[in-house]
């Protein structure tokens, strides 16, 4: 019974938080998606945006009241440009997604729009983790000893 309960309680998490990747797990798959020199930012570089932009959680959301919308996942995807959740103003879906697709465990909807994101002409600046953390930044260690 006890185990039982551990077992649910464990299984609640496990839908509650997503997938949080390790390290090395999100390089091999951001790799096997080809964002590695994508537009000309490095493997190391997107490892870096996805550590602070969402602790390598799949799951992550984080609501911006000022445009009262939300990003996204991974790579924290905004939805007033980039992606549908059915409750931001003015919102345009450029990635022709929905948001909650871009929380799956499996990210090659999220790498998807990013690439897309990383296609407009601001470029990596999109990113604001890029910014404050990754930007003329050693970022090798986001990828050390992953074999990438
Ligand atoms: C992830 O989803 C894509 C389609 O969006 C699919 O092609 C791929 O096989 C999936 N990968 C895994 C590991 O399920």
């Amino acid at each position: 019974m006890k185990a039982l309960l551990f077992l649910g309680l464990l299984l609640l998490s496990v839908t509650v938080q997503g997938k949080i990747f390790q390290r090395c797990e999100l390089a091999r798959t951001l790799k096997k998606l080809g964002m590695d020199g994508f537009k000309g930012v490095s493997l190391a570089t997107w490892m870096c945006v996805a550590k602070w932009e969402s602790d390598y959680n799949t799951r992550a959301t984080n609501y911006n009241p000022g445009s009262r919308s939300t990003d996204y996942g991974i790579f924290q995807i905004n939805s007033r440009y980039w992606c549908n959740d059915g409750k931001t103003p003015r919102a345009e879906n450029a990635c022709h997604v929905s948001c909650s697709e871009l929380l799956q465990d499996n990210i090659s909807q999220a790498v998807k729009c990013a690439k897309r994101v990383v296609s407009d002409p601001q470029g990596i600046k999109a990113w604001v983790a890029w910014k404050t953390h990754c930007r003329n930044k050693d970022v090798s260690q986001y990828v050390r000893n992953c074999g990438v």
